[in-house]
């Protein structure tokens, strides 16, 4: 069991402001597989960096839009574990909590969490890769984009893509949540995709406490407070202190 320093409890009981920062790590004890580990059956060929861009979606929007379809029929036979179910008891007890995610999943939402602001956007939306146009959910199994009635375009996942922008509102948001932070704690994340991975470190550049529970190193070490081990582990162990 991760030790949890006594002063870290003591911090939390005194903090207002506590700012949530999660990754693909946070669902990874779900079944989720994290971006970055190996894809399995059809997809085991396919590198998610090489499909999660505009210019693979332009190129072959057939093979983009049948792997989140793919996803998306994973990501709705799971259910959230002890870390979700953790952060979203966190932020009752706690005067102030927020919650940013990276993830493109629900589990947050389907734990209790009331308004995770997605830096990523979500797999269950889609828009129109034209003109931007929210577009309706479809099936998990129509293999292939369907046309927007507005312009014409073709459909896709509502996610940010590699070498696209992070939305403005949840960017804004979560920045603000950053500078106002007495406490971040960064939750499965490799830290190492910006600017997302900037959310903790302007947190810690306006004087906030980093927390960070992992069970691998990241660049974030060097800054925070490490809680070594399985979310699903820490999390709730932490929660039981407060
Ligand atoms: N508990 C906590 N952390 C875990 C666990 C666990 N049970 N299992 C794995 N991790 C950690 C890994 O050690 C790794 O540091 O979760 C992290 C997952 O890293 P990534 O796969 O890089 O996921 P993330 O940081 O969310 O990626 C950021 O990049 O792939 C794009 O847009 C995608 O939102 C994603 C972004």
């Amino acid at each position: 069991m991760t030790e949890i320093p006594a002063a870290l409890v003591e911090a939390l009981r005194a903090a207002k402001r506590v700012l949530f920062f999660t990754g693909a790590g946070v669902s990874a004890e779900s079944g989720l597989p994290t971006f970055r580990d190996a894809q399995t059956g059809l997809w085991a060929n396919y590198k998610p960096q090489d499909l999660a861009t505009p210019e693979a979606f332009a190129r072959d929007p057939e093979t983009v839009w049948r792997w989140y379809q793919w996803r998306r029929r994973v990501h709705a036979d799971v259910a959230p574990n002890a870390a979700h179910r953790a952060i979203a008891e966190f932020e009752t007890r706690l005067p102030d909590a927020v919650l940013v995610t990276q993830n493109v999943d629900r589990l947050h939402e389907l734990a209790g969490s009331l308004a995770p602001i997605h830096l990523h956007g979500s797999v269950f939306r889609n828009k129109c890769a034209q003109c931007g146009v929210e577009m309706p959910e479809v099936p998990h199994d129509l293999e292939s984009p369907p046309r927007c009635t507005e312009c014409g375009g073709l459909c896709r996942p509502d996610v940010v893509w590699f070498g696209e922008g992070l939305p403005e509102g949840p960017w804004k948001a979560a920045v603000e949540a950053a500078a106002a932070a007495e406490i971040v704690i960064s939750v499965g994340t490799s830290a190492t995709v910006h600017p997302a991975a900037r959310i903790p470190l302007l947190a810690r550049e306006a004087g906030a406490l980093v927390v960070q529970v992992n069970p691998e190193a990241t660049p974030l070490d060097r800054v925070a407070l490490n809680l070594r081990g399985p979310a699903g582990v820490v999390l709730p162990e932490l929660l039981s202190r407060l």
